[in-house]
């Protein structure tokens, strides 16, 4: 079983959207994929209650409860977890990154929202685990930005993903439906990012492929 945590302590930094994306994308390719929800806002969730019955399953649990929730999950058939956490909640995402094998922290590349990386670069330096900041929002021909960007997190000790997500419409459309993007605009820009970033993570964690 493989286990992302999504932490950044900065609020509408795409944590949730990214957990969304990723379980889906782990479901699509026939794997149990499971979203638990550590938010108390309960974003995750909602949108699975909006969503239906398809997959990924989406669960809710507070920091407290979060090792027995993914012993739960694991006993039940699920492979693939990804933790979806609150903003500015040291506890709940230190719990997430002490429990995951990889860690993803999506950021926009805005002054305010590199500057609560901090916290975060700090929080998962102390947990020792593989972790990458993942450039979301990324305004398109930002070429400098991205350059610039990319040089402040290094500069943090923190490793830039590769894959980054522009500034898409898709997103949000298709969280209001319970959909994510490659549902809502399957030829999209934002959905083929979605799959490049679902490949990258799935070659990081070294999953296998399903039978
Ligand atoms: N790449 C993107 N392009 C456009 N909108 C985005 C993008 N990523 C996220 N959003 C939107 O930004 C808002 C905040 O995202 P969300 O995933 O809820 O962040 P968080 O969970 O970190 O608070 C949502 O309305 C979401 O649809
Ligand atoms: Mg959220």
């Amino acid at each position: 079983m493989a286990t992302v945590a999504i932490v950044s302590q900065k609020g509408g930094s795409g944590k949730t959207t990214l957990a969304l994306h990723l379980a889906t994308c782990a479901a699509y390719d026939g794997r149990r994929s499971c979203v638990i929800d550590m938010d108390p806002q309960a974003t995750a969730a909602a949108w699975g209650d909006w969503r239906g019955s398809f997959l990924p399953e989406i669960v809710t649990c507070p920091p407290a409860r979060l090792l027995s929730t993914i012993l739960k999950a694991q006993r039940g058939g699920t492979d693939f977890i990804v933790l979806d956490t609150p903003p500015q909640s040291d506890m709940a995402s230190r719990e997430a990154v002490r429990a995951a094998d990889l860690v993803l922290v999506p950021t926009r590349a805005r002054a305010f929202d590199l500057h609560a990386l901090e916290a975060t670069a700090q929080l998962v330096s102390f947990a020792n685990k593989p972790a990458h900041v993942v450039l979301n929002a990324v305004p398109s021909r930002a070429t400098r930005l991205l350059i610039d960007t990319k040089a402040q997190v290094e500069k943090l000790g923190l490793s830039v993903c590769p894959v980054h997500f522009g500034e898409r419409a898709a997103f949000h459309r298709a969280a209001a439906s319970g959909e994510v993007a490659s549902e809502a605009e399957p030829e999209g820009k934002a959905a083929a990012e979605v799959d490049a970033l679902w490949d990258w993570v799935s070659a990081e964690l070294k999953l296998s492929p399903v039978s």
